[in-house]
């Protein structure tokens, strides 16, 4: 499976967003990641659906919506309409998962599930063949730049091997302190997607930075 990269727009300079987001799309990203945190189901504060709407003018590059907030369902309309492509909820954030999946696919976009690193995947058991993407963090959300957790390796194993069984091709997505060493532990465990705050954003050269984490694809 093609390794896409997903350059997280948190590290970016806010003051000029538009041109951060510019600069990662001629370097070659595949999805903008929009880290939406809601100071309560994460302890941090970013922004909501009318940012997104602003930066939608911007790109036409694929825009995947992470929400770190409690009750994700009550945002799903209002990140559709702003012009998400993808929205990613946490299992941990919601009642009911397979409702709010079927909220998401009903206004016509892709819908994933995040899990943090302490929560078990048999939290997504159920919902396994109702997501397009799991979301797998490798570090606890809520910043950026911190350490990765190398516990989740043989977690992202076990979810693929778990799909494999269902005969689905899922994505994996991993999120937080992914760089282009962790990045090749994560693809041979099995993710797909790779999201990269700092390590992209810090990078004297953007292009390489990203060239960089797809170097461990197999494909
Ligand atoms: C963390 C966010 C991440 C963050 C990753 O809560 O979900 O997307 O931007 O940042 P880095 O790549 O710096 O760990
Ligand atoms: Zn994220």
């Amino acid at each position: 499976m093609k390794i896409q990269v997903a350059p997280s727009i948190l590290s970016a300079d806010f003051s000029c967003l538009g041109d951060e987001i510019r600069k990662i799309e001629q370097a070659g990203a595949d999805w903008v990641h929009i880290d939406v945190m809601d100071g309560n189901f994460v302890p941090n504060l970013t922004f909501g659906a009318p940012v997104v709407s602003k930066i939608r003018k911007v790109t036409k590059l694929f825009f995947d919506c992470h929400l770190m907030v409690e009750h994700p369902e009550t945002y799903i309309e209002d990140f559709a309409k702003a012009g998400a492509d993808q929205i990613v909820v946490h299992a941990e954030a919601t009642r009911h998962l397979h409702r709010c999946l079927q909220a998401i696919h009903g206004a016509g976009l892709r819908a994933g599930v995040a899990l943090n690193p302490a929560s078990s995947l048999a939290l997504v058991e159920e919902v396994l063949c109702d997501a397009d993407l799991f979301l797998l963090m490798t570090v606890n959300p809520g910043f950026g730049g911190q350490k990765f957790i190398p516990s989740v390796l043989p977690k992202i194993g076990r979810l693929r091997r778990m799909l494999q069984q269902a005969n689905r091709k899922t994505d994996i997505q991993v999120d937080g302190g992914i760089n282009a060493e962790t990045a090749k532990l994560v693809v041979g465990a099995g993710a797909t997607v790779l999201v990269a705050g700092s390590y992209v954003y810090g990078a004297a050269d953007t292009a390489a930075a990203i060239a960089s984490l797809r170097a461990g694809d197999r494909s």
